[in-house]
């Protein structure tokens, strides 16, 4: 192994997001040497995406709150697929995990008597999302980044990894590159920790930034890990739609939870035209009343605005295809219109939406506190991802953790907006916890030449091939289309099968990427490596969601548009078969205790 560097851990954790941080946090105070790589610069993540707060049932601004609500809203909003095991821990120990970062320096929005306060959000019952302005996410990651830094934690920023290394079906460390420089490294750890979130730049429209490739999911895969829930994508309803280049940018949900209402082209709040039965009782049926709920009217129904992200961003899209759109193809979001109701609502607006504020003004040349924005959906987050223990976090691949977005299970069918946060707290802490309880018990596995010099071979086959190969950009552009139009918001199994045959084309062109140039910062060399990564995650994606014969949450199926009582038994596992191929099958979804069948029950 002498070739390369060799680093060793007992804990090394993939990922510097909020569950990558907190599980090294956990892992390092356990007295694990503990290394964390990041592909990006620390403290750049998706996490900083979820702006508008962190769900936990604290009951600062209404004391009906409590995790048994938290733990249904949940499950509702999954659509009963979640593993409600993972409901019930994060119900349950949100509340600690926030707390916990407050006393290692998370500033937070106050109410007036001093407590954390807690704002609406989609598909949660009560204010429950601790929230800083519009900066949550960010914050978060901040305070997460200043914790680590103290805990001896290595950090590896600017760092890739192409595969993990086995010994049998152990997993004993990870093969990576360093960007900057294009050098290769082994990481030798007892335990693996992956927390590199989502998918989205597999899609053209998205809220990720150029780092969500599908890594953790494919190394998972690659290393014979299962995988679960790939047909559940969220299509977060506001993204920016104007200008182009700024297309898909993250809208927050905080706007619609701090008043914001949408409508179409007439001015119509269109989201009172479809208001699914199960959710008429909670649904206030006049805008005045909506407008009383978001203010903490605790007598007061909830706004349409404020249903689930699936339906909303479905509700949009129908808008736009008939043809009631906004000039650039989304619909208007208007905060403005508090200003009838509140006096100071210019400072208010300042305040509770600093980064939306600015994000409009310098971005579309337009002031939110005196305009409408126009939004549209945009490719946010999956829901599926490394099928895990509930408890342990440890995927079906000794010695293999997984925490986060990259993760599956705690969202079923569709996420909650805020239960990313606390998600990344709770199950980052879990996963650190019992990696390190892993690294502890066992030996360090052993490394395999064969293994690392393959993965090099693979990685610098795009130099060889030069400029005669397959320009790499080209072939990610061409799946971003794919997936946006083949396997979007609305799906057709005629589509989807399109969507497999275009990766296929595709997977032969990136098999033949070819890159000039040397090692150091070489972007397109990046790329081709990542290709690999987004193709097999986005087939899996596709034949996931073409065995799926129903419609339910994030995934919504033309062809079937209905829910099917036999499909709610399932969730859809996928495996690397014999044949090198992805294996899709049915396993019966995690049984509810009586207990949690009673609290359901008794929060319908
Ligand atoms: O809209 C938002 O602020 C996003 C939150 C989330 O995805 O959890």
């Amino acid at each position: 192994m002498a070739e390369y560097p060799i680093h060793e851990y007992d804990v090394l954790v993939v990922g510097a997001g909020g569950a990558g941080l907190r599980a090294a946090i956990e892992a390092a105070n356990a007295g694990c040497k503990t290394g964390v790589i990041t592909k990006s610069l620390l403290g750049k993540a998706h996490t900083v995406m979820a702006e508008g707060g962190m769900a936990a049932a604290m009951g600062n601004v209404d004391d009906r709150d409590n995790w048994r609500v938290h733990f249904a809203d949940t499950m509702r909003g999954g659509q009963y697929l979640n593993h409600c095991r993972m409901a019930e821990l994060h119900a349950k120990e949100a509340p600690a995990r926030v707390y916990e970062l407050e006393a290692w320096g998370a500033i937070f929005d106050r109410t007036p008597d001093g407590r954390i306060l807690q704002r609406n959000f989609g598909g949660h019952r009560y204010p429950r999302l601790a929230h800083v302005g519009d900066r949550t996410g960010l914050e978060m990651i901040r305070t997460l980044q200043d914790h680590a830094i103290h805990q001896g934690i290595d950090v590896y920023a600017e760092h890739t990894i192409v595969i993990l290394l086995m010994d049998g079906n152990r997993c004993v460390g990870a093969f990576g590159y360093d960007r900057e420089r294009g050098r290769f490294k082994i990481f030798h750890a007892k335990a693996v920790v992956l927390a590199t979130g989502g998918v989205g730049r597999a899609f053209q429209v998205t809220s990720n930034s150029w780092e969500y490739t599908a890594d953790g999911q494919a190394l998972a895969y690659n290393a014979g890990a299962a995988l679960l829930d790939m047909e559940f994508v969220q299509f977060h309803p506001t993204g920016m739609v104007w200008p182009p280049s700024v297309k898909g940018i993250l809208v927050t949900e905080g706007v619609r939870g701090e008043g914001g209402v949408l409508r179409n082209k007439d001015g119509k709040r269109f989201m009172f035209d479809d208001i699914p039965d199960n959710y008429k009782s909670s649904t206030a049926d006049n805008p005045e009343e909506g407008w009383r709920y978001t203010q903490g009217d605790k007598s007061a129904r909830r706004p349409p605005e404020l249903l689930t992200r699936d339906h909303v961003a479905r509700c949009i899209t129908r808008e736009v295809k008939a043809g009631r759109g906004s000039p650039h193809g989304g619909v208007f979001l208007d905060i403005a219109w508090i200003k009838e109701k509140i006096p100071n609502s210019i400072e208010h607006i300042k305040k509770k939406l600093p980064s939306m504020y600015h994000q409009f003004k310098q971005l579309a040349d337009l002031d939110i506190t005196k305009e409408p924005m126009e939004v549209g959906p945009t490719t946010h987050y999956i829901m599926g991802g490394i099928q895990v223990d509930g408890d342990t976090q440890m995927s079906s691949v000794d010695g293999l953790f997984a925490a986060g977005e990259c993760a599956a299970g705690l969202h079923g069918a569709n996420r909650l907006g805020g239960n990313s946060l606390s998600d990344l707290l709770v199950f980052g802490k879990r996963a650190g916890e019992y990696a390190a309880k892993f690294a502890k018990e066992r030996w360090a596995g052993k490394l395999d030449q064969a293994q690392v010099d393959d993965a090099a071979k693979i990685a610098l086959a795009p130099f060889e091939r030069g400029a005669a190969g397959e320009n790499p950009f080209a072939v990610q552009s061409e799946l971003q289309n794919a997936m946006q139009g083949l396997v979007g918001i609305v799906r057709l199994e005629n589509e989807m099968q399109q969507a497999i045959e275009k990766v296929s084309a595709l997977r032969a062109r990136a098999a033949n990427a070819g890159i000039t140039g040397h090692r150091e910062y070489n972007t397109g060399w990046h790329t081709a490596i990542d290709l690999d990564n987004m193709l097999s995650i986005s087939e899996i994606i596709a034949l996931a969601a073409i065995e799926r014969k129903e419609s339910r949450g994030g995934h919504f199926r033309d062809d079937y548009p209905d829910k099917s009582a036999e499909w709610a038994k399932y969730n859809l596992r996928v495996t690397k078969g014999g044949d090198g191929r992805p294996k899709v099958e049915r396993v019966p979804v995690v049984p509810l205790t009586d207990e949690m069948k009673l609290v359901i029950e008794e929060n319908k």
